[in-house]
């Protein structure tokens, strides 16, 4: 019997199952494009031909979108917005559409989240994350569906989940309840928009480590120890396989393919023990004391 190696790693980084130019003459917007995963995701779009537009709240996070599109030579836009705010999101597409014509492809990547024990959060930190999350995600994609119906056009929309939508998340009470709601929208609107012509999915990263994750996040993952043999894949992902799996979805050969949430995760979230180790409450998980009212 031969050692468990796990999942094959991917092709390098610059790699495409896509035609080239796939996206020729297509703008993508991407929130929350200039770190992480909405960066990663981005790069993907560009490299296929895409114009990019970024958009975020941080001046330093634009930037860092801005340089990565350039370096990859693509047509890039980046729009201060916050998601929260409904006049913000329209000045945000009225900016990308005077620059590039009306955006064909809409990445919901941008969310807010942070561990903390339920009995410690304050309604304004669940309100937070509900209104980041949940919220600025549906007035984005109101936003781009409202500007297509008028334009009889079509469009693409994919909403970047978590799988804890399906299973709940201990110490992520709020962004859990977030990325439920999430995926239950994509199915929603895919029936509603499908008639004109506007594809809706949603696209579940599993662990993928990235320099810009908060140090809440950071730290809670380091808690797990080494994070590659927790995963069934023996390995997390590479931020290319996130932005491969966001690039078919949006293109010509997925356009059957709406109301859907692809988890890209190794499996991670299906792993189950035969026998369950102890439980560890949440406190004890994050090093908290005895809860103090
Ligand atoms: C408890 C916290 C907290 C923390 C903030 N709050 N951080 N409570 N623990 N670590 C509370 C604050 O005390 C406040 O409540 C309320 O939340 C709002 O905080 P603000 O700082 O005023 O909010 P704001 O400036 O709008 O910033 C939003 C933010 C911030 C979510 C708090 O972290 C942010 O901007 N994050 C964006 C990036 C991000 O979160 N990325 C993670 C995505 S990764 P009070 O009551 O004091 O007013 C992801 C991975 C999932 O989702 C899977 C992981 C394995
Ligand atoms: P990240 O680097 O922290 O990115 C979050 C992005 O959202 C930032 O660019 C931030 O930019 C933007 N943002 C936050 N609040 C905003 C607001 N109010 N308006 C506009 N933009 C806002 O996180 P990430 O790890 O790349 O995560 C990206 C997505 O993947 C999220 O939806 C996350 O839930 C999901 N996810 C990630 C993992 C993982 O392993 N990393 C796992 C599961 C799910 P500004 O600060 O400039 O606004």
């Amino acid at each position: 019997m031969p050692e468990p190696t796990g999942l094959p790693h991917p092709p390098d980084v610059g790699a495409s199952a896509l035609p080239a130019g796939t996206y020729d003459g297509v703008t993508v917007v991407v929130t929350g494009g200039g770190t992480g995963l909405g960066k990663g995701i981005a790069a993907e779009f560009a490299r296929l031909g895409a114009s990019i537009v970024i958009t975020s709240r941080k001046d330093e996070h634009l930037q860092a979108g801005k340089e990565a599109m350039e370096a990859i030579g693509a047509p890039v836009l980046t729009v201060p917005c916050d998601i929260r705010e409904p006049d913000s999101i329209a000045a945000c597409f009225d900016a990308a559409t005077e620059a590039f014509g009306l955006p064909q492809v809409l990445v919901n990547n941008a969310a807010a989240n942070f561990p903390v024990p339920a009995e410690d959060m304050s309604p304004n930190a669940w309100r937070t994350v509900i209104d980041i999350t949940l919220n600025g995600t549906f007035f984005m994609t109101r936003e781009f569906g409202r500007r297509h119906l008028e334009a009889a056009t079509p469009g693409s929309i994919i909403n970047v989940g978590a799988s804890y939508a399906w299973t709940g998340g201990p110490g992520f009470a709020h962004s859990a309840a977030a990325k439920a709601g999430i995926k239950n929208m994509t199915e929603t609107l895919a029936v509603e928009w499908g008639p004109y012509g506007i594809q809706v999915n949603g696209l579940v990263p599993g662990l993928f480590p990235h320099e810009d994750m908060t140090a809440d996040i950071q730290g809670n993952l380091e808690r797990t120890n080494d994070k590659d043999v927790c995963q069934p894949a023996l390995r997390v992902g590479q931020r290319q396989e996130l932005g491969w799996a966001a690039t078919f979805l949006a293109s010509p050969y997925a356009r059957f393919i709406s109301g859907h949430t692809l988890v890209v995760d190794g499996a991670n979230w299906q792993r189950r023990l035969l026998t369950n180790p102890p439980v560890v409450t949440v406190r004890d998980q994050m090093g908290k004391g005895p809860f103090e009212l």
